[in-house]
């Protein structure tokens, strides 16, 4: 007997367009069937032996198909460093990796770190982009009570750069300005999506080693220690102001341990792992130098494998691309002066999946 799931009203009795596979990957798990599509969305799952009457077919076959992703994490360069990439680029890659959804982060030129400067930029790719979009704002850290009353149209989430690098447009370095950006933001419902290094640590290590003369040397600058002392701090801030926070690109396993134990203890704090940071290890960077440089440093095999573990037992709350591209003259100028990116809204998937079939090769 057909069985016939209904998602939404049937806007037509004939659809737009009818998807038949093998494995349509659904939230009730991978099944045969087909989907029926109506004026853009899913109005039913059926899994009839024909396909049903409509305009348009495809046959999926052994392909899975799955719903768009959203990529929570992406540094799209308009406006103002459009010579890295533009918007309708970006958006391109992000369609051609399965990613129907983008949320853009605030360093862009000028920074977004305002509701009239969002908004803005909003307007400027309005119309351009071939993916839907959100913006993460970003703190001003000489005005952070604009998160106690941001409106949730314009916003819901704000970044917070508490490690400076080349295009970070404002490093929070004072500590009362950090706790009063916690106390806004708990006060307007704003989640903060935190880049937690520490940039003192940084900078002392910087006065001490001194200019770096090889990219091995330049890591020995960016620790581990740099996430750790952060996401403690981080962790410490949302037990004190219940401020629901979210660590970006976590990079080894003692924050992940941190941020699962703070969870464990009831504390509202998530973590975001990226596909290079599951993809790539320090043996890369001994072969690929500043190429492969990122922000949080890319780290060693024991670190992948609690990531890897943290995506598989669904510690982690969302995989993020954080795509961000540089100029290949920009990424191999010098040691100090190559900036942290790498593109990857449309490897994030495949990597992912990939990285996924090595490790579990029987599943
Ligand atoms: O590696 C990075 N590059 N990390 C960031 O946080 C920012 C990004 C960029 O904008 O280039
Ligand atoms: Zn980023």
């Amino acid at each position: 007997m057909d069985r016939l799931t209904p998602v939404a009203d049937l806007a037509t009795p004939v659809p737009d367009l009818v998807v038949s596979g093998r494995r349509l990957v659904t939230p009730q798990g991978v099944r045969g069937g087909h989907l029926l599509i109506s004026g853009g969305r899913i109005t039913a799952i059926t899994d009839t032996d024909t396909a049903p009457a409509s305009a348009g077919r495809l046959d999926a076959g052994d392909h899975y198909v799955l719903p768009g992703l959203v990529d929570s994490h992406v540094h799209f360069r308009t406006p103002g460093l459009t010579h890295k990439e533009d918007w309708e680029h970006g958006s391109r890659a992000a369609v051609r990796g399965g990613v129907t959804t983008v949320m853009d982060m605030p360093n862009t030129v000028p920074p977004t770190l305002a509701p009239e400067t969002l908004l803005a930029k909003a307007r400027q790719v309005a119309g351009r982009s071939l993916v839907d979009m959100r913006f993460h704002i970003g703190l001003d850290p000489a005005r952070p009570e604009l998160l106690a009353d941001l409106d949730a149209s314009v916003a819901t989430s704000a970044k917070v750069f508490m490690a400076g690098h080349h295009t970070a447009p404002t490093v929070v370095r004072d500590p009362a300005a950090l706790e009063k950006a916690f106390a806004a933001a708990a006060e307007g419902g704003v989640q903060l999506v935190l880049h937690a290094e520490d940039d003192g640590l940084f900078a002392l290590l910087d006065a001490w080693w001194g200019e770096p003369g090889s990219y091995l040397e330049y890591e020995r600058r960016r620790p581990r220690t740099g996430g750790i002392v952060a996401v403690a701090k981080v962790v410490e801030l949302v037990r004190r102001y219940g401020t629901r926070a979210h660590i970006l690109h976590l990079s080894s396993a003692e924050e992940a341990d941190l941020v699962c134990a703070a969870q464990a203890a009831g504390y509202p704090v998530t973590f975001e792992v990226t596909g290079h940071h599951l993809s790539f290890t320090d043996d890369d960077t001994r072969r690929l130098g500043a190429r492969t440089r990122l922000s949080p440093s890319i780290r060693g095999r024991a670190d992948q494998d609690r990531l890897w573990r943290a995506l598989v037992d669904g510690q982690l709350t969302t995989l993020g691309s954080d795509h961000a591209p540089h100029t290949v003259a920009e990424k191999t100028g010098t040691v100090a002066g190559s900036p942290p990116g790498l593109p990857g809204v449309q490897e994030l998937a495949v990597a992912v999946w990939t990285g996924m079939r090595r490790r579990r090769p029987d599943e």
